[in-house]
């Protein structure tokens, strides 16, 4: 997945200021992973090329750790994170076709982000609300007993919210234009 704009410097940031902390030695790459990871919500290729050129280790190792753990996320969360859970009595309840649902209309595969990083989609064991089946999870929010078309609900929600929160920005920065003007007018 390509890098957003401004991405770049923040990852040799928190790279630097990860090192920093934790030394280069061969021994810290675990913690330094977790570090970076820690700070940016994923370990981005570009972070594990940069480790793997301060810590000298080849990056074929680098990326083999990060890869290797389950722990270690490689793509960018998305704004909403969105977990399908797929623990027996989901799955039986049809969790699948409810994460199937959610890949059509958000284009992507589990384990993905959307381009836009709107959305990530994962699929989790048992939340442990198994009688609220099929589960999902969005932001910490349990939406039980999601249907296909509750899938449509979920998203359109959330177009709504997002366009609102845009029109609510798009104000807020009319406002304060105004003010400006009216503040470069009383000083004229
Ligand atoms: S299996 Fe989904 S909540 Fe338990």
């Amino acid at each position: 997945m390509g890098l957003i704009e401004g991405e770049e410097e923040l990852i040799y940031t928190a790279v630097g200021a990860v090192l920093q902390s934790c030394g280069t030695g061969r021994e810290s790459l675990i913690p330094v992973l977790q570090g970076v990871q820690g700070r940016l919500g994923y370990l981005p290729r570009l972070a594990m090329k940069r480790i793997a050129e301060a810590m000298q280790l080849p990056e074929v190792e680098v990326f083999g750790v990060g890869t290797f753990y389950n722990g270690f996320r490689l793509t960018p969360p998305g704004r909403r994170q969105v977990k399908v859970c797929l623990g027996t009595a989901c799955h039986m309840m049809g969790g699948h076709i409810i994460l199937e649902s959610f890949e059509r209309r958000l284009s992507i595969h589990e384990g993905e982000t959307t381009p836009d990083r709107e959305y990530s989609l994962e699929r989790v064991a048992c939340v442990g609300c198994c009688a609220l089946a099929p589960v999902v999870v969005v932001d910490d929010k349990v939406e039980a007993r999601v249907s296909p078309i509750r899938v449509d609900g979920i998203l359109l929600t959330f177009e709504i919210e997002k366009k609102e929160q845009e029109a609510e920005q798009q104000r807020e920065a009319g406002q304060q234009q105004e003010e400006q003007h009216r503040e470069e007018g009383r000083e004229a």
